[in-house]
């Protein structure tokens, strides 16, 4: 994470406030991290795995203690998945559910699923936001019985389900 890629950004952070980027490596590079990475794989697979040794510090919790967040399923999408660390956590601990990992293209692309983990390559901001009534009938479908959406910042939502 000393690579010069990493910290130029923030010798650029009072540049960054005043203009519309949307972050000091967006200024820096002209392009998100992201995007930066799919044309550098060697600090895309840097960034993917001190991603995926970040995350197994979680993973170990929530395995041990929100087990009963689990049961009730039989499937997962782990959307901006990185490699899949905690997705594949949780199916080796659940085997009963079977879990989509999604992330960009060029961090899924090698690697290889197993029978209940399946990695999906895509953009998640590619395709079209659904209205609220297309989201009611997911979340009823999905069993739930009532739903809260509430605007965050105005170009977010929260959105609570309900059993
Ligand atoms: C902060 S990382 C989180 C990784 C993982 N969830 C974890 O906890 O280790 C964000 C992830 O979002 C992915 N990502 C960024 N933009 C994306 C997009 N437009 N569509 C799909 N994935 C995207 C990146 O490739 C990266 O793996």
């Amino acid at each position: 994470m000393l690579d010069p890629i990493m910290t130029k950004p923030w010798h650029h952070v009072s540049e960054w406030f005043p203009n519309d980027k949307p972050t000091p490596f967006y200024t820096t590079h002209g392009s998100t991290l992201w995007d930066y990475t799919c044309h550098e794989p060697k600090l895309n697979h840097l960034i993917n795995d001190t991603m995926s040794s970040d995350a197994q510090l979680v993973t170990n919790m929530v395995v041990r203690d929100c087990k009963r967040v689990f049961k009730g399923f039989n499937s997962l999408v782990d959307i901006d998945s990185g490699t899949g660390t905690v997705a594949k956590a949780i199916v080796d601990a659940f085997p009963h559910l079977k879990c989509i990992v999604f992330d960009l293209p060029h961090v899924v692309a090698d690697l290889k699923g197993t029978e209940n983990l399946i990695y999906a390559g895509g953009d998640m901001f590619e395709g079209r936001e659904r209205n609220e009534k297309e989201w009611a009938k997911l979340f009823f479908d999905a069993g739930f019985n009532d739903y809260k959406i509430a605007p965050v910042l105005g170009l977010r939502y929260v959105i609570e389900v309900y059993a």
